[in-house]
């Protein structure tokens, strides 16, 4: 059947072949991936779901433990969980000591790729052996167990040496999105106490050079408790600043250093936090340990990446995000695959590169966002037809919902529809993945993410009555602990229980998406229910973005909405009061931009500002923003009788109609 269907490569085919599709329920594993999938046991979930614990026992026991745990779960403290405890490990022993031991230290970990089209391949010992020694270069800068190090780097190998050195001495890694203004990697730091910042001297994008250290010394150069400065020689700039008996350059303390063995760490200790919006302006410092996080990972790129030992793996996500964290970084290198790590953006050189890269290194396994999809689909099929991208094997998806058409476009144009497609959902919360499809066992349904994995328990709650559904719309909720789960918000335990842990009651972790189950019981993701705008997969929270738009000296009130959108899945709408007589102008909102861009990151920036005088109030004052999402999507508005002034609504409607 389809898995005969050959490519077509123009967009009149393309297009011809995914309305036949569209209509397509189901997709069952092509026969040839089925017949040589690691994981063809149908019953795994049923086993895993009889005795979960056992389950997850069963998976930490194939990583390297210098000591085995005691209790697999404590539950005593919920939810403030315990896993593995008693045990101990080491994470970056487990992802390079281990592989180079038993003789596999000449293996490519990363073929990296430059923006310019250099390439450096890095292999696990090599890896090793700069790890071990940037772990003893940071102990000689003072940095001790339970430390917090800041990393804001590219996508260049020593962002992985960084992540597993704090992991060899038991620093906690607090890793910064490269777009991600200096203003915001300062908030991160200043709250998380880092001792050590280590960045770069400067970054590439699409041909620019930017430098980034003379931007960090301005940001962070005063902050209390920020001892040392780390950087990397990456863009080439011979005038970076360096500040005497603070900052050092990478290579000079790598190369001075005494390489350092891995720490055997409590399960439970703290491995890195990462901040990511949550419904007020103040990011959350989600927080991960050591054992579970590590178990969770491992297993679940193993399972549903299918990996194999001749796999070349791809995920084109940024290391400054979860998804980097646990499946560029942790996942691959903890199950000895070999990766491919690239600096660029998905259109520079040309829009064609990633096609391109997959070709020349014949990945296997490739690992995207939506947005990213929709935006090669844009490009169109003739940058995708020139590449031979018959070594793939496997295709996945994270990060937002995938519509159909362009689930359809990446199995049919990209996989040649032999390649199975496995929409993974989790949160940076969760560490791992969570619902998806097994891909040898399971059909896929395009728009579902699929069913929990083994060992996992996630459910559609009714929103009024937090009664399960089993099959119709509700609250996602995951009501049983897993091992690779956050265990607390960093220095914040109070906010960690009242955000997660009181919708549903103590034991519940409440998810904060809305979705739908269906008679099969896959799971259709709706979207956020709170605050936060997921853009190209990024999630930023409206009210980070309204206070970096209030900050501007012009500027009376903002209020953010999430707006559907083609490309990006959401896009940032604001609608904005400014002071006095000031008239909203190509000038102000080009200020009110660079706000944005130097508080958050260009990111953030709206797609659309609309100015007003008023904003759409109840008479207690609170500002409708569900009127305001309506208002940018179009729709009926129904009831405005609520509002202190019912005409404010009329003229933001004439106002978005006139600037549409
Ligand atoms: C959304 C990214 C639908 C969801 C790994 C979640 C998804 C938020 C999917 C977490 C998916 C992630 N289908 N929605 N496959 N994957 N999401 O923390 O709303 O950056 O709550 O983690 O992204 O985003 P985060």
């Amino acid at each position: 059947m389809s898995t005969e269907t050959p490519r077509t490569l123009t967009e009149d085919g393309v297009e011809a072949r995914l309305s036949e599709l569209l209509g397509q329920e189901r997709f069952t594993p092509p026969a040839p991936f089925a017949a040589q999938a690691e994981i063809t046991d149908p019953e795994l979930r049923a086993r895993a779901a009889a005795d979960p614990v056992a389950y997850w026992e069963e998976q930490a026991r194939q990583l390297r433990w210098s000591q085995e745990w005691t209790t697999a779960l404590n539950e005593d403290d919920a939810p403030f969980y315990r896993w593995f405890e008693g045990g101990r490990i080491n994470v970056s022993d487990n992802c390079l000591d281990r592989h180079v031991e038993a003789g596999r230290g000449d293996r490519v970990a990363y073929h990296w790729h430059g923006e310019e089209g250099e390439t450096r391949d890095v292999t696990y010992a090599e890896l090793l052996d700069q790890t071990a020694r940037f772990a003893g270069a940071l102990r000689q800068l003072g940095v001790q167990q339970g430390d917090v190090v800041g990393i804001y780097l590219p996508m260049i190998p020593e962002v992985v040496v960084a992540m597993l050195a704090c992991t060899r001495i038991g620093a906690v890694h607090n890793v910064v999105f490269g777009g991600f203004s200096a203003g915001s990697v300062a908030e991160r730091m200043e709250v998380s106490g880092a001792k050590v910042l280590v960045t770069a001297d400067g970054s590439r994008r699409k041909g620019k050079t930017t430098a980034v250290k003379p931007e960090v010394d301005r940001t962070m150069g005063q902050l209390d408790g920020l001892e040392k400065i780390v950087v990397v020689r990456h863009a080439g700039l011979d005038d970076t600043p360096m500040t005497d008996g603070r900052d050092v350059f990478f290579d000079e303390v790598v190369a001075a250093a005494e390489p350092v063995d891995p720490e055997p760490l409590d399960a439970e200790a703290p491995m890195f936090i990462l901040y990511s919006s949550g419904s007020t302006a103040k990011p959350k410092g989600i927080q991960h340990t050591t054992g579970g996080y590590l178990t969770g990972v491992t297993t679940t790129l193993r399972q549903v990446f299918d990996l194999q030992d001749d796999d070349v793996y791809w995920c084109s996500a940024d290391v400054g995000w979860i998804t980097g964290h646990s499946y560029i970084v942790y996942g691959p290198l903890a199950n000895g695959v070999t990766s491919v790590m690239y600096e660029g953006a998905p259109d520079y050189p040309h829009q064609g590169i990633w096609w391109e890269l997959i070709a020349k290194r014949g990945v296997t396994k490739f690992y995207t966002a939506p947005t990213a999809i929709r935006a090669a689909m844009k490009w169109g099929v003739e940058h995708v037809a020139p590449h031979d991208l018959s070594s793939l094997k496997l295709l996945g998806s994270v990060g937002e919902p995938i519509n159909p058409k362009a689930w359809l476009w990446y199995w049919h144009v990209v996989g040649g529809e032999r390649c199975p497609v496995v929409d993974t959902w989790w949160q940076t919360e969760t560490g791992a993945m969570m619902i998806t499809t097994l891909p040898g066992v399971d059909d896929a349904k395009p728009g579902s993410a699929g069913t929990p994995l083994p060992g996992i328990d996630v459910q559609v709650l009714d929103a009024e009555t937090g009664e399960r559904v089993t099959e119709g719309e509700g609250l996602l909720a995951i009501p049983r602990p897993w091992p690779s789960m956050l265990r607390t918000l960093y220095q914040d335990p109070d906010r960690y229980v009242s955000t997660y842990w009181s919708r549903f009651g103590e034991t519940t972790y409440f998810v904060g998406d809305s979705a739908r189950i269906d008679a099969d019981g896959y799971i259709w993701v709706i979207g956020r229910v709170d605050d936060v705008i997921n853009v190209s997969g990024h999630r930023l929270s409206t009210a980070e973005v309204e206070s970096a738009i209030v900050a501007h000296p012009h500027v009376a009130e903002a209020a953010v909405v999430a707006k559907a959108d083609d490309l990006t899945g959401q896009a940032i709408v604001a609608y904005v009061t400014l002071n006095g007589d000031t008239e909203g102008s190509d000038r102000i909102e080009a200020e009110v931009n660079q706000h944005i861009a130097d508080r958050i990151g260009k990111l953030a920036r709206p797609k659309r500002i609309v100015w007003t005088s008023d904003l759409p109030k109840t008479r207690s004052g609170k500002i409708m923003r569900r009127l305001l999402r309506d208002i940018a999507e179009e729709r009926d508005l129904g009831d405005v009788t609520t509002l202190a002034d019912p005409s404010v609504v009329t003229t933001l409607q004439d106002r978005w109609g006139a600037g549409a």
